[in-house]
């Protein structure tokens, strides 16, 4: 039985041969479900890289038992975040959702149930220390959110 982090990583290795960079299908779909989200990207290119990035390795640290970088990394993510208004929580879950969607369909012949479970119950972690930042900030500065 792999532990979730050898599973991860093994489709991520299966991803980086695709030779197909991740971010650009994923901002593709992303942006297909929420077109209004498009114009709050001041520089796609350069965001996307990191936002993509950020996501894969937070999932991949949760289930390497490293919360504590991992915490501090998603508090920032989630005041950051805020600067570009009351993000709708929906547009974070399909974020996540589509984030695994297009890495399964990238790993091509590499991705299995195993591999699917292990990023799903990962991205459901991220989930919930997303939400809980979120619902920190909002009490600790009420009133900051652009826009509220
Ligand atoms: C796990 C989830 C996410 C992570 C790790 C993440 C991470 C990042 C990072 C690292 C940046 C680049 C910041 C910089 O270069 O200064 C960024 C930018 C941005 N993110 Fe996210 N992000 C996430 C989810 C989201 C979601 C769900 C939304 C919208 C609903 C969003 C909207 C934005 C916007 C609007 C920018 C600025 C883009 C620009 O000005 O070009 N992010 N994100």
């Amino acid at each position: 039985m792999q532990s979730d982090a050898a599973l991860m990583e093994a489709s991520l290795i299966a991803v980086a041969d695709s030779g197909i960079e991740l971010r650009h299908p994923l901002f593709a779909r992303w942006f297909a479900a929420w077109p209004e989200r498009r114009a709050t990207f001041i520089n796609a290119d350069a965001s996307s890289r990191r936002m993509t990035d950020e996501t894969l390795e937070m999932m991949l640290g949760l289930a390497k038992g490293e919360e504590q970088w991992v915490g501090p990394l998603v508090d920032e993510l989630a005041f950051t975040h805020r600067s570009y208004g009351r993000l709708p929580w929906a547009e974070y879950e399909s974020w996540i959702d589509l984030t695994i969607v297009v890495l399964g369909e990238l790993a091509g012949a590499a991705w299995h149930a195993d591999a699917e479970a292990a990023w799903l119950r990962q991205g459901e972690r991220l989930k919930v220390l997303i939400q809980a930042a979120r619902i920190g900030w909002d009490e600790a500065m009420p009133g900051h959110v652009l826009g509220t």
